[in-house]
């Protein structure tokens, strides 16, 4: 979790990436910023990637390395649908409003059970160059990192 905040903080500073396309990382999965692109003199073709689409990716291996877990990014001024609070993010999120620093809860997805846990992330100078939009400023609480780790394995114990 702290790991992926410090990423987030990396893509922040430098403003987003270019990646070379892939079946996932498509030229047409931008819903905001203006999709850069960049033809290598390889004619490899290279797109602009911002730090939700890296997340979605590092997840998507966290998913697929067998663990189980699922990660996502959530917020209530989502700008992508897969980004828009369930229940348990909405209590989180509401906490950290209050000033809260985490949040967690065991929970049911499709029958089976998580252990959900959940952390702020707030708008820092460097999320300004594109959350500025939103009229955040520095502090608010632009959204949550949550990872739902399954149950199935401790429930034994
Ligand atoms: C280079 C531009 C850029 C910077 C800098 C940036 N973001 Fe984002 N952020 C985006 C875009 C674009 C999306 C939605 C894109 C998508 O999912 O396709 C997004 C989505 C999010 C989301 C998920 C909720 C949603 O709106 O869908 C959170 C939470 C978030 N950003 C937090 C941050 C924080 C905190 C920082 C600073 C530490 C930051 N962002 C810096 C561009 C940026």
């Amino acid at each position: 979790m702290k790991r992926k905040k410090i990423y987030l903080l990396w893509f922040s500073n430098n403003g987003g990436v270019f990646v070379k396309v892939n079946d996932k990382i498509k030229s047409d999965s931008k819903l905001w910023l203006k999709n850069d692109k960049e033809i290598t003199s390889h004619g490899d073709t290279l797109l602009f990637v911002n730090h939700s689409d890296i997340f979605r990716e590092i997840f998507d291996i966290d998913a697929k390395n067998g663990n189980g877990f699922i990660g996502h990014l959530s917020s209530f001024q989502n700008i992508n649908p897969l980004d828009t609070p369930d229940v348990f993010d909405k209590e989180s999120l509401l906490r950290f409003e209050k000033g809260e620093t985490e949040s967690s809860k065991i929970y049911s997805i499709n029958n089976r059970r998580y252990f959900s846990y959940m952390n702020p992330l707030y708008i820092e100078p460097e999320c300004l160059k594109c959350h500025g939009v939103q009229d955040y400023k520095v502090g608010d609480v632009r959204g949550g990192i949550c990872i739902h780790v399954p149950m199935d394995k401790y429930d034994t114990f």
